[in-house]
């Protein structure tokens, strides 16, 4: 059976963990070439054997994607490594929990670096090499928090927000140089970054059940689950699909107001 990516060169960014790592995965079973970023050298040398264990070919940059020249400097390792560029995913993320007026300028920038601006940078020095394709992808990672709030994480949620609003303006303009731009908004993914915001309440696992009771499907989703949404948009299974959302939640935003273990219940399932 053909890859959907063969001969397909890809930047990812955040891919030593979670979803990216899901990502390099996936899509070096497809016959992508990948380079990725991250800040963890030992799990940036086991994705990068995942990768090889795969049939792939895979380069590590090591370095924080708040800085420009992390963005700039990785994406010239496609160029130096591979010969070209055709998809970018820009999936690096951070959260942070607290209120607002607990914010300093800078925590508040960190992450805006981190989130958006990190996708700016994606763009500029990925053009020049994404415009000698016929066809290039350049894949978001959003949330649910693109579309609804979420409790003490403003910084997060405004980020979130403005991938979205950054997806449409990317496909709009771009579209020219047969670039398609779309946006993944997940949901409860069980990533180290959901461990991380759930281990810092009393009792972790009785957070996340209660979480998940907002779930129709009642499961967290795998990094996995939400990778294949990103190789469907980095390919032409999406054809004639630009500046659009995908939500991948197992049905969170579905219903205003919903509780898994009530419903079952009344269904008597
Ligand atoms: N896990 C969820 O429930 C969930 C839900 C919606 C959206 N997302 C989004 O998915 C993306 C990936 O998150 P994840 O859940 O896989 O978490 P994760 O913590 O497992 O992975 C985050 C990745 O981003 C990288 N990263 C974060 N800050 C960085 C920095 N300063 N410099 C370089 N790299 C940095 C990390 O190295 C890591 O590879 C994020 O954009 C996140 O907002 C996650």
């Amino acid at each position: 059976m053909s890859k959907k990516l063969e001969n397909q060169v890809v930047w990812v960014s955040g891919g030593t963990s979670g979803i990216g790592a899901a990502i390099c995965e996936l899509f070096a079973r497809e016959g992508a070439k990948i380079v990725l970023t991250g800040r963890n050298p030992e799990r940036g040398g086991e994705v990068v054997e995942t990768v090889r264990a795969a049939g792939g070919e895979a380069v590590f940059y090591d370095g924080c994607i708040s800085r420009e020249e992390t963005v700039s400097e990785s994406i010239a390792l496609a160029e130096k490594h591979f010969g070209r560029l055709d998809i970018v995913i820009n999936n690096a993320g951070m959260v942070q929990v607290k209120m607002l007026h607990d914010y300093t300028t800078e925590e508040w920038d960190f992450l805006m670096r981190v989130n958006v601006t990190s996708s700016f940078w994606s763009l500029k020095y990925a053009f020049p090499l994404l415009q000698k394709n016929q066809r290039s992808y350049i894949v978001l990672n959003g949330s649910i928090s693109s579309f609804v709030g979420q409790a003490m994480t403003p910084a997060y949620t405004t980020s979130k927000g403005a991938m979205l609003q950054l997806c449409k303006s990317i496909a709009l303009d771009y579209a020219a140089w047969g670039v398609r731009c779309n946006i993944v908004c997940p949901g409860i993914t069980d990533t180290p970054m959901l461990r991380e915001h759930i281990d810092k309440t009393p009792e972790p696992e009785e957070t996340l059940r209660q979480r998940l009771r907002r779930v129709c499907l009642g499961v967290p989703l795998s990094p996995m689950d939400v990778a294949k949404s990103f190789l469907y948009f980095s390919c032409e299974d999406s054809v004639g699909i630009t500046g659009t959302s995908l939500i991948v939640d197992a049905g969170y935003l579905a219903a205003a107001e919903w509780d898994t273990e009530t419903f079952r219940k009344m269904a008597g399932v």
